[in-house]
Parts: C-alpha cells; structure tokens; sequence
C-alpha cells in the first residue's frame, strides 16, 4: 500500500471536476468515489461496496443517495447503509454494512480530503494566505509518472535551472546558487532564491543571506503534504497542487495567479501562460522520470550537497511526518500556516 503522510487535508480533485454523478478516481494508492448531494456537499468513499464489492463510482444518486451498482443498496453521505432492496422497506440493516467515508472540504476551487484519524476539530487547510482573496486563476492538469517525492523535490531544486531549462528560465546561466536560505518546518518550506552568473566571487554568507531574507518573500514556498507556490511577482504567482495517484503516479495542477479581469485578455493570457508553464513542466518531467530510486525516501545512496538545502529539508520533514502516524490530534489543530514558531533556521 502506498505510503503518505497521514494527518493531513490533500487536495484531491478541482471542484469543476465534481459534477452530480459518482465519479471514481484513483488518490493516495486508493480507489475513491466521490459524488455530490442535492444542496451541492461533495462526499467520499472508498470505491468498494461493503455489499460485494463492486465500483460504487458505477452506481448512481438517488435522493441523496449512493445506489450500488450490483444490488441497489443506498449509502447515506456518511456511507450508512439506508436501504437494501433484497429485505425489503422494513427490513433491519446491520451497523457493520457502512462505505467507508472520508471527511471532505471544499475551498480555494479544490476539493480536500483528510487522510488519518478523525481529530476533534481539523486543521485548517494548507493552502496560502496570499492567494485567499481578490484573484483570477487558470488551472493547467497534467499527471506524470513519477513518485510525488520526485515531483515536488524538482519544484525545490533551485540548481537545474541552468541545464534543465537552458533555452527559457535558465537561459541567463545562473549556475551560482548561493545559499539558498531555508527555513523549514513541518508545516513547510520557504526559500529564497539568490543564484547568479559564477564569476568566482565569494558568496555571501548565511547571515547576510538571513538578512536580506528579512526583508523579502521567499521566492518558493511549499506547504506539506504537497502545495508550492512560486512568487513571480507580488501580483502574480505559480500555483502547483501536488497529488499522489499511487506510488507511480502523481496529477499535477498548475495555476497561474494573476488580476487580468477583462474576460477575453484573461483567457488569452491564461491560455499563453498555461502553454509556457506546460512547456517549462515538459523540460523538467524529461529529466525526473529518469530518477531512481523513483521513491526518494529510499534514496539514501544519493549525495545531496549545498544547493540542494530545500531537497534536504524537504526529505528529513517528509520521514519525520511520516513516521508521526500517532501525530496528536491536539498538536494537529494548533497547526498554523501563516506562522513559522518553531523554525528551523539554516545557518550553514
Ligand atoms: S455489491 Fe453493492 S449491493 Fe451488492
Ligand atoms: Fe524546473
């Protein structure tokens, strides 16, 4: 079974995605369906029916129900069984006949699931204060067949640039990276990016880097279990969901944060913007589907060195949180995103 940081909201779906019917999709290693009810709640399960075990995504909805497929039993949003035809209107349903539910969230245009114990209240989502209010977004999807490890550790590499992109973003050949100044903690990671033209000079030290990251945003910010944001600039920025289809596979969507309100030019450059972020992605899927180990948490053999400060946060903050199954519930609802209270700093 797939291995995943447990405790946590994933985006799993966009909202647009979900319409009325049931619709089954493979998320975390796991065959789900999800379906909306009549006052709009979308709802999860696993796409088993207790009955037999048939694709419940290949039922239907009646009266806010979920009808299996094979012998018509109805699941509530819950996934209570309501009604099994073959005993009739009064007969008695067992409590243990129950399609295992997800607690679900819809916000931000995506649809959330919680994977882990149910807390006594949850966490608020991962997603990013600065993109709440007051934007436009275009979504580009796309899935690669990677380990979402691979995938998110390229978007923290800031040292490709130069060889991966060579002919757009790496074209001025900043190869230098000095730093780059983390700070990381296990709600995520924030990076601010200095690379330049190697003309031998002495990078700067780490408290010179700390300083002028004092005073600016980090350039990538990366929010477990899996949301990045890239700061092109204050009032545009690059948006990445990452979501894990199973251990091969991870769905990527990419959106772009802009304020173009005027509905033609927003589609024009939505369109222009998807076409050039697809494009950037291709340069990089060229080379990471040919990483191995494909999971990175068994790359241990691998020789991380100074650039690759945010690979290797990411790497010791991912096993730590994977190995937290017991994560209290009272230590997952104090989670705050917009503070960094225990930050690790880096100083070397
Ligand atoms: S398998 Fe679903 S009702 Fe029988
Ligand atoms: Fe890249």
């Amino acid at each position: 079974m797939m291995r995943v940081i447990e405790n946590q909201w994933y985006p799993v779906l966009e909202s647009r995605e979900l319409k009325r019917k049931p619709l089954g999709v493979e998320r975390l290693g796991r065959q789900l369906v999800f379906w909306r009810t009549s006052d709009g709640l979308p709802h999860a399960h696993l796409d088993r029916c207790p009955h037999l075990g048939a694709a419940l995504s290949s039922g239907n909805i009646l009266e806010d129900h979920l009808v299996c497929p094979f012998h018509g039993f109805e699941f509530d949003r819950i996934g209570k069984c309501k009604h099994i035809p073959a005993i009739g209107r009064k007969g008695k349903i067992s409590k243990e006949i129950e399609a295992r539910h997800f607690p679900i969230r819809e916000e931000f245009g995506f649809i959330w699931l919680w994977w882990g114990k149910e807390p006594e209240s949850y966490p608020q989502l991962p997603y990013f204060n600065v993109l709440k209010a007051g934007w436009q977004y275009g979504t580009v999807v796309t899935e690669w067949p990677v380990h979402y490890t691979r995938a998110i550790e390229n978007q923290l590499d800031v040292a490709h640039l130069p060889f991966v992109h060579r002919t757009t973003i790496g074209a001025s050949g900043h190869s230098f990276v000095e730093g780059p100044y983390v700070e990381a903690n296990e709600q995520g990671i924030k990076v601010w990016v200095t690379n330049s033209i190697d003309e031998g000079q002495r990078p700067r030290s780490p408290a010179e880097l700390a300083e002028s990251a004092a005073t600016k945003e980090p350039g990538l910010h990366f929010l477990f279990p899996g949301v990045w944001l890239l700061n092109l600039s204050p009032r545009l920025k690059n948006y990445i969901a990452f979501v894990p289809i199973n251990a091969q596979k991870t769905r990527y969507y990419l959106r772009v944060y802009h304020h173009v309100r005027i509905p033609l030019i927003r589609q024009l450059f939505e369109m222009l913007m998807g076409i050039s972020n697809r494009f950037i992605l291709n340069q990089d899927k060229r080379v990471v589907l040919t990483q191995t180990p494909r999971d990175s948490s068994d790359a241990h053999q691998e020789r991380l060195i100074r650039s690759d400060r945010a690979v290797s946060q990411f790497r010791r903050l991912h096993e730590r949180l994977l190995e937290q199954k017991a994560l209290s519930c009272q230590q997952a609802t104090t989670m705050d995103v917009s503070l960094y209270p225990s930050s690790i700093k880096e100083d070397s």
